[in-house]
């Protein structure tokens, strides 16, 4: 049988933030002289995994051990600082940003803050329609309809396209950042916080799980 390519796949993926001092921070005096010194925080350090499609993974941690900074480089919100990502076999972390556009429409993060994450100007019909005018994924006379599809998508009443997050719950506003996950007709999402109860992996029956499992199975 013919082995087929993860979807995602990551190899030796190393992050480092180099702190940023001034030079006077950077100057100590050690063993009779001035010396500069420079510290790095070691975020990730040879991360390997690969996920198959239709596959779910879970990365859990201790506060601080390096998640989010998973996330956020293989989405390539950072660069790293060494090692391979990898999408169907294809290697994205040496594309430049223009080539790597069309992958990164198929990775998208579900926020931990769903608050913070939506802006508040704007209503919520334009916030999850701002992936499909970034990445013109969707014809642009066909976003609105796609908009309220994706809000009963997640178990929303289309109608709610036209209020502000502020006007909603945390849990609704998490369902707000989910459809405009799924807005960049994703195969499957990078999420940075454990599951909301409506959603738990415990409960894939729900509507939400198993729809996205259908589409991750597709
Ligand atoms: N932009 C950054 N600059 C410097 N250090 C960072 C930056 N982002 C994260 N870190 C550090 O990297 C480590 C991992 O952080 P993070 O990935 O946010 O952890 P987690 O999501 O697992 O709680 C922490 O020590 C954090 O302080
Ligand atoms: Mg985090």
């Amino acid at each position: 049988m013919k082995k087929t390519a993860p979807l995602l796949q990551v190899e030796n993926l190393t992050k480092h933030f180099p702190i940023q001092k001034s030079l006077f921070d950077k100057l100590v005096f050690r063993d009779g002289r001035f010396r500069m010194i420079s510290q790095t925080v070691y975020a990730l350090n040879g991360v390997d995994l690969a996920i198959q499609r239709g596959e779910t993974l879970a990365l859990v941690g201790e506060s601080g051990c390096g998640k989010s900074t998973l996330a956020k480089t293989i989405t390539g919100l950072h660069e790293p600082t060494r090692g391979r990502i990898l999408y169907g076999g294809k290697e994205i972390g040496v594309l430049k940003s223009r080539d790597r556009r069309p992958f990164q429409r198929k990775i998208q993060i579900v926020f931990q803050d769903p608050f913070s994450s939506l802006n508040p100007r704007k209503k919520v019909l334009s916030i999850i329609k701002k992936p499909m005018d970034i990445h013109e994924n969707v014809p642009k006379k066909d976003r609105p309809a796609r908009v309220l599809d994706l809000l009963e998508k997640v178990g929303m009443d289309p109608a709610y396209a036209q209020r502000y997050p502020h006007q909603f719950s945390g849990g609704q506003r998490q369902r707000i950042g989910i459809a405009r996950a799924l807005a960049c007709d994703r195969n499957w999402s990078l999420r940075t916080n454990p599951f909301p109860p409506w959603m738990s992996p415990f409960r894939p029956r729900s509507s939400i799980c198993s729809w996205i499992s259908r589409k991750n199975s597709t």
